[in-house]
């Protein structure tokens, strides 16, 4: 079975929802306390042994390659100054350990996947949408890679949540459940809370075979007149092994104003120099209001 070497992180969005934040800084390189969203997905994959991450990009958002570079300018004053350097180091991507491809439309999450297909090559890769912010120890995607070292195939990260917020998620049709793996029998995109197959849903990190892609090629419009990842996974039901993994941890949409700030305060209280103050702060608002 072919190791999980490959990661793609698609940041072609608009993040319109985060305007005008987000009018001249890309929405994955706004920070949880003092760290970019992109960073954290970065790390989640180097913990899970992937070795080469792809960023699909698009205008307005050299940002996150500049993030992952070297910072000369900022290393040479900081040295001078007799100031650690690791704080700027750590965040670095060598050549080779990093490619950036550009979505010239945002036409959907499943075109900006088959934007990569030639980086990817024919091996299987990991996806990871940063703006799904995934707390775990051991992180999301190590989970997923440990399921996908016995079972190979295809994974998706899936949580659980009230029935009556389906209709906002991919969501799939469970069969066998072992622990925290469930097999995929069917996905569907956004369904009506009535005909929604289950309550668990797709959550932003996938291990998907390079078999996507030649389906992604030939892909029509879906949901919302985008070209649908869901869809695209849902044809490779029955083929080969379907397998969603449960994810043990915290997760917060921070694609959304209330998911973002509660990133924010969850990873401050987790701070040993900032959660006490933090806490004590929080409780005098709340008594306030
Ligand atoms: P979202 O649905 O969160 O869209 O995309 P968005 O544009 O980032 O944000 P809003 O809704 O306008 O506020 C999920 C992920 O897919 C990427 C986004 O960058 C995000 O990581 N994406 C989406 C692309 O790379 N290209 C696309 O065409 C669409």
């Amino acid at each position: 079975m072919q190791k999980v070497r490959k990661a793609i992180f698609p940041v072609a969005g608009l993040g319109t929802r985060f305007l005008p934040a987000t009018k001249a800084i890309p929405k994955e390189m706004l920070p949880i306390v003092d760290r970019p969203l992109i960073q954290y997905a970065v790390d989640e994959a180097r913990e899970a042994g992937i070795e080469q991450m792809i960023f699909v990009t698009g205008r307005g958002k050299g940002a996150i390659e500049d993030h992952f570079d070297i910072a000369f300018e900022l290393e040479k004053t900081m040295s001078e100054r007799g100031r650690d350097l690791s704080v700027l180091t750590s965040t670095r991507l060598a050549p080779g350990n990093c490619a950036y491809v550009r979505q010239q439309e945002p036409l959907g999450l499943g075109h900006a996947i088959w934007c990569a297909r030639d980086i990817v090559g024919d091996e299987p890769f990991a996806i990871f949408l940063p703006d799904e912010f995934m707390v775990g120890a051991p992180g999301c995607m190590k989970q997923m890679v440990d399921v996908y070292d016995q079972t190979g195939g295809n994974i998706i990260s899936v949580l659980e949540v009230p029935h009556e917020q389906v209709s906002s998620y991919g969501v799939i049709a469970p069969g066998k459940r072992d622990g925290r793996v469930t097999e995929v029998r069917g996905l569907v995109e956004k369904p009506k809370v009535a005909e929604a197959p289950s309550n668990l849903i797709v959550s932003g990190r996938y291990i998907l075979q390079p078999d996507v892609m030649r389906i992604l090629e030939r892909q029509e419009k879906g949901a919302g007149g985008e070209i649908q990842l869901t869809d695209a996974m849902a044809q490779m039901i029955g083929n080969m092994p379907f397998n969603a993994v449960t994810f043990d941890g915290r997760r917060y949409d921070c694609g959304s104003h209330l998911g973002y700030v509660e990133a924010n305060v969850a990873i401050a209280l987790d701070r040993p120099h900032l959660g006490d103050a933090l806490a004590a702060s929080l409780r005098h608002m709340l008594n306030d209001r």
